[in-house]
């Protein structure tokens, strides 16, 4: 009967859905873990071409790189200094242990990781000097580990 025919064919349809959705989920899972966990050893820090001078970069129009190693109890380079009008893209790893790269009045706020590399696009429009402070409990001197970043 018919009935039986859009039984079979809603079937086939909710089977297909499921498995799209599956493989779409999947497949973004293993993008994300990609592109949004690099690694770097602590070891090869020092030797690295980004940061091995941590620094900001210019690599476009309005565009920026800041290169961010974060180690007990300070961040570098510090101050970290940008223009106004731009858009920049930090690249945060650590030397030793976790720390955190919080920008405060801002949304930057993440937490870094010895092997890792945080990495977070913001813009900024206008001039303005921000404190950067660690979150993350990192041993005694971690109420003082500040930096500060320049918008200018
Ligand atoms: Cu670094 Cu707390």
């Amino acid at each position: 009967t018919y009935e039986k025919l859009w039984l079979v064919a809603a079937m086939v349809l909710i089977v297909g859905f499921i498995a799209t959705i599956t493989y779409g989920s999947v497949g973004l899972g293993i993008t994300m873990v990609g592109d949004q966990q690099p690694t770097i050893e602590p070891s090869e820090i020092s030797d690295d071409e980004r940061f091995g001078e941590p620094r900001v970069e210019h690599v476009g129009e309005n565009e920026y790189e800041a290169y961010v190693v974060a180690q007990t109890f300070a961040f570098s380079p510090d101050p970290i200094e940008v223009p106004a009008n731009s858009e920049v893209t930090f690249y945060v790893t650590a030397r030793d242990v976790i720390h955190s790269f919080s920008v405060a009045g801002t949304n930057i706020n993440t937490m870094v990781i010895p092997g890792e590399i945080a990495e977070m696009t913001v813009e900024f429009d206008e001039p303005g000097e921000y404190g950067i402070v660690c979150n993350e409990y990192c041993g005694s001197g971690h109420h003082d580990m500040e930096g500060m970043l320049h918008v200018v």
